[in-house]
């Protein structure tokens, strides 16, 4: 399959590229990394990037930042930045990446365990989780020519616990071999309209 990663340089991406059986023709995205560059936040960059790289099988997306601070200080602006990023970005890659994709191929979104776990200073990064998950859900029964569209919603990774180290308390950090298997499941497999969890 020829698979376009936007993110793949990142802790998600490299554990997706991982989880993927050999052979495949991986383009790997990023707004300064990877093989093509983009912006996923702007429409036009995104659809220079398509444009660009010619139809794929497979859209994956590991990236986006959504907003992380407590509620009682967080402005409207930073949490709109979250969902700007974070949900329209992938938005973005699927409403603009449709048509690039080939038949029967598949998009694979990334939300996060936040929107069923929550943590201090998650209320942004959970709304953002949310909505890619009703979004996959709810996009699946109309996309076009066959195509899927899952979710790959992973725990914190192990990788990551360092990083977000005393944001977590008691959440159990999963392996990246797991969170790869995830995003094989969706790309490889034939399920669509899912929210695959890894806790
Ligand atoms: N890490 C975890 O434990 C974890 C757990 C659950 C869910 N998630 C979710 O998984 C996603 C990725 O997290 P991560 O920890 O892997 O992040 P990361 O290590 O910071 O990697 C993010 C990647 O995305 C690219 N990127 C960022 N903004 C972009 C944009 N606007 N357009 C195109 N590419 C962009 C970055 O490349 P450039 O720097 O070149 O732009 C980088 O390769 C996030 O949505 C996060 O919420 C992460």
């Amino acid at each position: 399959m020829r698979i376009l990663v936007v993110g793949a340089e990142g802790t998600v991406g490299q554990a997706a590229i991982g989880g993927l059986r050999a052979g495949h023709e991986i383009i790997k995205a990023g707004r300064k990394s990877g093989d093509v560059t983009v912006d996923m936040m702007d429409a036009a960059s995104v659809s220079a990037m398509y444009a660009k790289i010619g139809k794929v099988d497979a859209v994956v997306c590991t990236a986006g930042h959504s907003y992380f601070g407590p509620i009682d200080t967080m402005t409207p602006t930073q949490f709109l930045d979250g969902m700007k990023d974070k949900v329209m970005g992938m938005v973005n890659l699927v409403l603009l990446g449709h048509p690039h994709v080939n038949d029967g191929g598949s998009f694979t979104l990334t939300s996060g365990i936040l929107s069923r776990d929550p943590i201090r200073q998650g209320a942004n990064a959970a709304a953002c989780d949310g909505a890619l998950d009703a979004f996959v859900i709810s996009a699946a029964i109309e996309m076009p020519r066959g195509i899927r569209i899952n979710a790959v919603s992973p725990g914190l990774l192990q990788e990551a616990e360092q990083k977000y180290d005393g944001f977590f308390p008691g959440h159990d950090a999963v392996s990246s071999r797991r969170v790869g298997l995830a995003f094989a499941k969706s790309i490889e497999g034939a399920i669509t309209g899912q929210v695959i969890k890894v806790d």
